[in-house]
């Protein structure tokens, strides 16, 4: 178990750490690409756009697939973290048996909805598929290679767009990154009539290149030493 004290203006705090393996390690993402999302973030995000579970869900850069394999565990009622360890379990009060009758709830039956992403790479779309396999979610997800120049939108009722594009400080140099950007937002308003786009990035000027009419952005909230913002928009709305 870790205990840490804090000392400030004379006080000290003790407190006891009972998480243990950061919380935005769900357990399931072994295999991760360049420049994952964090869980924790991702279900920030999906949650600041509004989302419920009831609507498809659909990332066209999904990486890892983490906002894909996010959005159905929250459709489905599944308790983030439910495959990992936690310190608490250390614990000498812990009751083992409570804990696993927590954990063992059974997922909600999730009507006719569908989580999906999307790729250039064939690595990403690999490790998407494996990671929402050890989630439990591979029944109600799929993954395919695609550019986004050659994305068109899930069958079904419109839904959710959630996507963090490459950012020049992590991945790929700023100004090659601008014509993916154009790309990804020509692809979205000549073909994602209806669906609501939430979209992840650092720059403001690489957010402006899709020339999608967002609103004001997010706070930034901090990914890895980067601050990000979520841009906002409805697709012909
Ligand atoms: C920042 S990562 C996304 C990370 C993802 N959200 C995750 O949690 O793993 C950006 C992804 O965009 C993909 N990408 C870059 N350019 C692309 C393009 N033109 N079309 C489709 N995917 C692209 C990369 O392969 C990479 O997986």
């Amino acid at each position: 178990m870790r205990i840490l004290a804090r000392m400030d203006d004379n006080i000290c705090t003790i407190s006891v750490d009972t998480s243990g393996e950061l919380l935005h390690r769900r357990g399931f993402k072994e295999a991760v690409v360049k420049a994952p999302m964090r869980e924790n973030l991702a279900a920030l995000f999906l949650r600041q756009c509004g989302y419920t579970g009831r609507e498809p869900v659909y990332d066209p850069m999904c990486g890892s697939g983490t906002f894909v394999i996010e959005a159905a565990e929250m459709a489905a009622g599944l308790f983030p973290g439910r495959s990992r360890r936690f310190a608490f379990e250390l614990l000498a009060g812990f009751d083992a048996e409570a804990w696993e009758k927590i954990r063992a709830v059974p997922p909600l039956p999730i009507a006719s909805v569908t989580f999906s992403g999307s790729d250039r790479d064939a690595g990403a779309v690999r490790a998407s598929q494996a990671n929402a396999r050890r989630a439990g979610v591979e029944a109600v997800t799929a993954f395919e290679q695609k550019s986004v120049a050659d994305i068109t939108p899930p069958e079904g009722p419109p839904g959710l767009v959630i996507v963090n594009p490459p950012y020049g400080g992590r991945i790929g140099n700023l100004k090659a990154l601008y014509g993916v950007y154009h790309a990804l937002g020509q692809s979205l308003r000549e073909r994602f009539s209806g669906w609501r786009v939430g979209l992840i990035t650092s720059e403001d000027k690489l957010a402006r290149a899709t020339r999608l009419p967002f609103g004001a952005p997010s706070r930034p909230v901090d990914h890895g030493g980067i601050k990000v913002r979520l841009y906002q928009v409805r697709i012909g709305g």
